[in-house]
């Protein structure tokens, strides 16, 4: 029997519609042979759709129709298996719409990648494609993850965290700090989005004032760090779970010296700011559609054996101690004159799942849903040796101060 792969995507993010390309794209790659494909559209106020035309890119055009012509559901734990249910539930009619065996989550961003959709999946008992929810959330929160990283060892810039109130109550104090720990340029950015949203650099004290306002309209969290001069990025996928993982080919996104822009990253933009002169490395995407894929980039990064070994090498490390599983991109920078590299940021659920990251090393963008899937299941095994109950008597006899209502002395 085929396994059923209910596969998410959409939800409550700023990259909601990168998330419906990267879906999308995925789904024309899972292999029909093994699965059946239920795709399930999360809207931006996070209801649950299926449909005949929930897996189609043409559909979101006009999402409103889509909407109309599809079907809302709720998913339930019935008897071992997880249910579509039709919401609201009409009279005479047949409820079930269909089931899942496994979800596969393609969401990009906060209140969906980080955690949160993971942990909804897992109150059902339903196994889920990629990271759980601890390192979803670690992974997501750049400070959170700057932390643990270091604490193993993996380099990463030094950096100031601050919250909205601290800022709020004393602006000019945080400023005098940032200057005196780390000094100008200095690069300014919410914890916790994606594609460079709300992020900027400050090259003195009057720019240091408008970049903390900006990240902060986006965040409550935000995190500052020097800017790194001579930068080369470079990019590594890595596969596998907590025990085997691989690093992938290493790209570098071709950037200049500005921050990589939304419309750099996903649109694809020749014309945007600091794209200019990118030599053309972009390949086609699968689907047709765009997303990560188009960026320009160069496959593989020019950089010496040397370094693409140092770099695949902190990726797996950074993965594993980290606990993630499936694919997850982990992005580099270099300062080219020094020669020295930090781990930037990981991303848990990549734009386009780095397949193309895959393809050079032989591995077909299918073959990497297969292994996902597989690292998933295994996941699951695990999990189910894992004792979650355990019998006592604690709660036989159990008075609760004077009362039945259960208040607190
Ligand atoms: N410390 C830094 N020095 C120089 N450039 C940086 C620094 N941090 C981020 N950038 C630039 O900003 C981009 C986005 O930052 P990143 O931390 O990767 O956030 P996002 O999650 O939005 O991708 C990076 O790709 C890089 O071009
Ligand atoms: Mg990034």
């Amino acid at each position: 029997m085929k396994i059923k792969v209910g596969v998410l995507f959409g939800g409550k993010s700023v990259e909601h519609e990168i998330s419906v390309i990267s879906a999308i794209q995925a789904m024309g790659y899972l292999n029909r042979d093994k699965y059946d494909v239920i795709p399930i559209y999360i809207t931006k106020n996070n209801e649950f759709y299926v449909g005949e035309d929930i897996g189609k890119i043409e559909a979101y055009t006009d999402i409103n129709t889509l909407i109309k012509n599809s079907q809302r559901i709720i998913m339930v734990n019935e008897g071992g298996k997880t249910q579509l249910i039709k919401y609201p539930q009409k009279m005479f009619s047949k409820g079930v719409v269909d089931y899942i065996d496994i979800a596969f989550p393609v969401v990009h961003g906060t209140n969906v990648e980080d955690g949160t959709l993971q942990g909804y999946l897992k109150m059902f008992n339903i196994p889920y494609v990629g990271c759980d929810v601890l390192s979803s959330a670690v992974g997501m929160d750049k400070y959170v993850m700057k932390t643990v990283l270091k604490d193993n060892g993996i380099p990463v810039l030094d950096c100031k965290c601050y919250t909205a109130n601290l800022y709020d109550e004393d602006s000019e104090k945080i400023v005098d700090e940032i200057e005196k720990a780390i000094g100008y340029p200095v690069i300014v950015k919410p914890v916790n989005l994606g594609s460079s949203i709300g992020i900027s650099k400050a090259e003195n004290r009057a720019e240091l004032f408008d970049s903390l306002d900006t990240a902060f309209h986006y965040a409550t969290k935000v995190l500052v760090e020097a800017a790194v001069q001579n930068l080369k990025e470079i990019n590594c996928s890595v596969l596998g779970d907590y025990e085997t993982a691989e690093a992938s080919e290493c790209e570098e996104p071709v950037s200049s010296d500005k921050i990589l822009t939304f419309a750099e990253k996903y649109i694809g933009d020749g014309s945007a700011k600091g794209a200019k002169g990118a030599k053309s490395g972009a390949k086609s995407s699968p689907s047709g559609s765009k997303g990560m894929a188009t960026l320009k980039r160069k496959i593989p990064a020019e950089i010496t054996p040397e370094q693409r070994e140092e770099v695949r090498t902190m990726a797996v490390k950074a993965f594993k101690c980290l606990g993630c599983n499936g694919v997850s991109r982990i992005d580099f920078m270099m300062d080219t004159a020094s020669g020295k590299i930090w781990l930037n940021e990981i991303n848990t659920i990549p734009g386009s799942l780095s397949f193309y990251l895959w393809e050079p090393l032989g591995v077909k963008y299918s073959e990497l849903l297969d292994k996902m899937i597989s690292y998933a299941l295994k996941r699951e095994r695990e999990d189910e040796n894992i004792t979650y109950t355990f019998d006592s008597n604690v709660l036989q006899g159990v008075k609760l101060g004077n009362g039945a209502k259960g208040t607190k002395r």
